[in-house]
């Protein structure tokens, strides 16, 4: 077993990864400035896992507090998930993301570098496809045309971490490329908590059914596509969790560099996300077409054969089980964590 640290951590995805990580019988180090999540989350990975573990409230920009956790650990692997990921936000505060994310990842690796550990699974996205690649998305195809400063911060940090791998043998490195992660823990304790108004639709239709928000507004039914909404490949949390602990084995025990798609391979559409939580929370939940949202692509899913073949990894859980994880967080946690 192996002693990982966990950037970003406290978040949606970290704090899912962590308890499965503790619950493979890992140690784990995480890290957090709480930007975009709260200290309550750590607490519920210890209950659930009933395990301890060392957190550092730190912001990955500042080096020597990352140069700091590395000398008082030692850390075998590193799972990079702190950065900033509202696409919105990012087209109005572009300089903002590619500090927090390009400049953090770039100190995050010096400090690896410094501290002998070469080894960093990476929370790259289904958005660096951009719009010009045909689905099903397949690892080998070009990535260099996101459409926002989020999207080209996981362009560029995939590229850099690459030429790191390129500049020194030693490196071992995992760009995962999540499709859309919804769902929960199945114990209710931890699940998406977003701040304001949220951008995704899982988190919006859950406000919906809670009576937090009126309606859902679905972003256009004018698609080419069976429902002429938006098609996406909804991935639950803890199938992409457990892909986690397939690649930091796999960074373990090889060198070099690979992406590798997280997604289950099949497309749902609003309307399908919509009903799976309808059927969830028992009750029909209001909607109102709204014009299309602009940079949002009609399709959108996951070739898996690569995740299958190299991790021996595949996604379980099917969108009705992802509603349902989904609803019994936000029935459990009516005002978030
Ligand atoms: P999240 O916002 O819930 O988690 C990110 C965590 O990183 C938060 O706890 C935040 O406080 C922390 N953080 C941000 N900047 C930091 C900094 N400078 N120093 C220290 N901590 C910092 O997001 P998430 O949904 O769990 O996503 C995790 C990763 O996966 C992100 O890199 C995201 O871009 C990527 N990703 C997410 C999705 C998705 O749909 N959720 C899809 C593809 C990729
Ligand atoms: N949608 C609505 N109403 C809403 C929110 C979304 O109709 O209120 C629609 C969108 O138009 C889209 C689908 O629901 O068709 C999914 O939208 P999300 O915002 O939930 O997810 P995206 O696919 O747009 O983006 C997500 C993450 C990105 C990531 C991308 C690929 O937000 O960070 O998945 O992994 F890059």
């Amino acid at each position: 077993m192996a002693n990982i640290l966990v950037t970003g951590g406290a978040g949606f995805i970290g704090s899912h990864t962590c308890a499965a990580l503790l619950e493979k019988g890992h140690d784990i180090v995480v890290v957090d400035n709480f930007s975009n999540s709260k200290p309550e989350a750590l607490k519920r990975i210890k209950t659930i896992t009933g395990k301890d573990f060392k957190f550092y409230e730190l912001d990955i920009l500042d080096f020597d507090a990352l140069d700091k956790v590395f000398k008082e650990n030692k850390i075998d692997a590193v799972i990079h998930f702190a950065g900033l990921k509202a696409v919105g936000e990012s087209v109005q505060k572009p300089l903002e993301y590619y500090h927090n994310n390009i400049t953090g990842t770039l100190m995050l690796i010096k400090a690896m570098r410094e501290n002998g550990c070469k080894k960093i699974v990476f929370s790259s996205s289904a958005t660096v496809y951009g719009v010009d690649n045909p689905v099903p998305y397949v690892e080998t195809m070009p990535t260099h045309t996101a459409t926002n400063p989020y999207g080209y911060t996981k362009v560029m940090i995939e590229q850099i971490l690459t030429d790191v791998s390129v500049s020194d043998s030693e490196w071992s490195v995992a760009l995962l490329r999540y499709f859309n992660p919804i769902g929960a823990h199945k114990s209710g304790l931890l699940g998406e908590d977003p701040n304001g108004i949220p951008n995704n639709l899982f988190p919006y239709i859950a406000q919906v059914a809670s009576g937090k928000r009126e309606f859902l507004g679905v972003y256009g039914n004018d698609y080419d596509t069976p429902d002429g909404t938006g098609v996406r490949d909804y991935i639950h949390v803890m199938d992409l969790a457990d892909g986690h602990l397939c690649a930091v084995d796999y960074v373990l025990a090889h060198t070099g560099v690979e992406a590798v798609n997280l997604g289950t391979g099949k497309g749902s559409s609003v309307f399908d996300v919509l009903h799976a939580f309808e059927k969830a929370c028992g009750k029909e939940l209001p909607y109102k077409i709204l014009p299309r949202r602009a940079g949002d692509i009609a399709w959108c899913y996951a070739n898996t054969d690569k995740a299958k073949e190299l991790f021996n990894w595949q996604a379980k859980y099917d969108l009705d089980e992802m509603a349902a994880d989904g609803w019994n967080f936000t029935k459990k946690n009516p005002n978030g964590l």
